[in-house]
């Protein structure tokens, strides 16, 4: 074969917004399989808010990106190559190859994907790790029960709706907390959402959700941090449990968030705050997928992606992340399956 392959390195690590100089693209001769490898032409490649992490050399649950290497992560590719016997040409499959549109795979660093349950893009999302992070981090730490009120911020993206979509399936009242009226109109009209609030327009955060949980709130799904989780802490009711999932907002600051102090709040609400990552649950997620699939089946979950278009726009996507521009998954389709 004649084509190269394209990829997105580290070039240096971000103080603050990154931005495209933080990035690299180059050229380079694709590797040809070899025993028990196969050739994967990247289809899709995911990204994701905990990327930014990866870019500092700081120790934490996963290791950091090095400078001027491939920038790895979710991503869904076809093999075009096989000197495997566990994977033939055309078969679609996932790993952690990250920004690159080649790439030689070890058998044991790809699974092969399912084409029919839906479509492969929903891999990287709703039926893969954002999917599943919601699953988990909702059902196994926030244990909505019926007619409690479960809050959720970030709650058009890809971990947020779908936790939003489960908290209703389990009986719960949902609010979810956005930054654009588009998105406000996603979550009350398609998902079904009780009450949204626009986090960025509201003259008062405090009272909106004050109004919209008249009952408290049992659950506080939170994928932010900062001011929007202050001001949903004061309406924790007793016993209520907070799945924390990300912290967004902090994740640009060059300097150390600090905010009201919650312990209080946690004795005075015998509440329970627990930070989780997805992997913590890996033992269940054929559990997990196999009941996000029937659901996603049933018609009780849905979904919305956000397709970039083109290799040479992933770093573009990822900043988009933080500037709010996608409603659920943000995916960037890489090239088309062949047949
Ligand atoms: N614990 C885990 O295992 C795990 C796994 C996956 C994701 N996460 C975390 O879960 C969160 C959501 O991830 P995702 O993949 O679903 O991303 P996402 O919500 O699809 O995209 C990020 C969204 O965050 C919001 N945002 C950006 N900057 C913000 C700020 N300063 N303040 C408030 N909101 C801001 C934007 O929406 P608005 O328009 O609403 O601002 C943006 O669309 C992230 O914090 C991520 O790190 C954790």
């Amino acid at each position: 074969m004649n084509n190269k392959n394209k990829q997105i390195l580290l070039a240096k690590r971000p103080s603050g917004t990154p931005s495209k100089d933080t990035f690299q693209f180059v050229t380079t001769e694709i590797k040809q399989p070899e025993k028990g490898e196969v050739l994967i032409r990247t289809l899709y490649v995911s990204v994701d808010p905990y990327m930014r992490g990866r870019m500092i050399d700081a120790p934490s649950y996963v290791a950091p990106f090095q400078l001027n290497e491939v920038i790895e992560g979710g991503a869904i590719g076809e093999v075009i190559e096989s000197q495997s016997d566990h994977f033939a040409e055309g078969d679609i499959i996932i790993g952690g190859f990250g920004w690159q549109t080649y790439y030689t795979a070890k058998e044991k660093e790809i699974r092969k994907l399912d084409k029919d349950i839906a479509p492969i893009s929903t891999h990287l999302g709703i039926l893969g790790m954002t999917g599943l992070t919601a699953y988990f981090g909702l059902l196994e730490i926030g244990k909505p029960k019926q007619g409690e009120t479960v809050v959720i911020s970030g709650a058009a993206g890809a971990v947020g709706s779908v936790v939003g979509q489960i908290a209703r399936i389990k009986g719960a009242r949902v609010v979810g907390i956005a930054g654009s009226d588009e998105k406000l109109q996603y979550l009350k009209e398609e998902l079904q959402f009780d009450k949204a609030i626009n986090y960025k327009t509201t003259p008062n955060l405090k009272d909106d959700l004050a109004n919209a949980c008249p009952n408290g709130v049992d659950v506080y799904f939170d994928n932010v941090g900062g001011e929007i989780s202050d001001a949903v802490h004061v309406l924790l009711n007793k016993f209520a449990r907070i799945p924390v999932c990300g912290a967004i907002s902090g994740y640009n600051l060059e300097a150390e968030d600090v905010g009201p102090r919650v312990q209080t709040t946690l004795i005075k609400k015998s509440a329970l705050m627990q930070g989780f990552t997805v992997g913590d649950f890996a033992n269940q997620f054929p559990s997990g997928t196999a009941e996000l699939a029937k659901w996603l089946n049933e018609g009780k979950l849905k979904y919305q992606e956000t397709i970039k278009e083109g290799f040479e726009t992933i770093p573009d996507a990822f900043l988009d992340l933080f500037k709010g521009n996608n409603i659920g998954k943000l995916l960037v389709k890489v090239a088309d399956i062949s047949n």
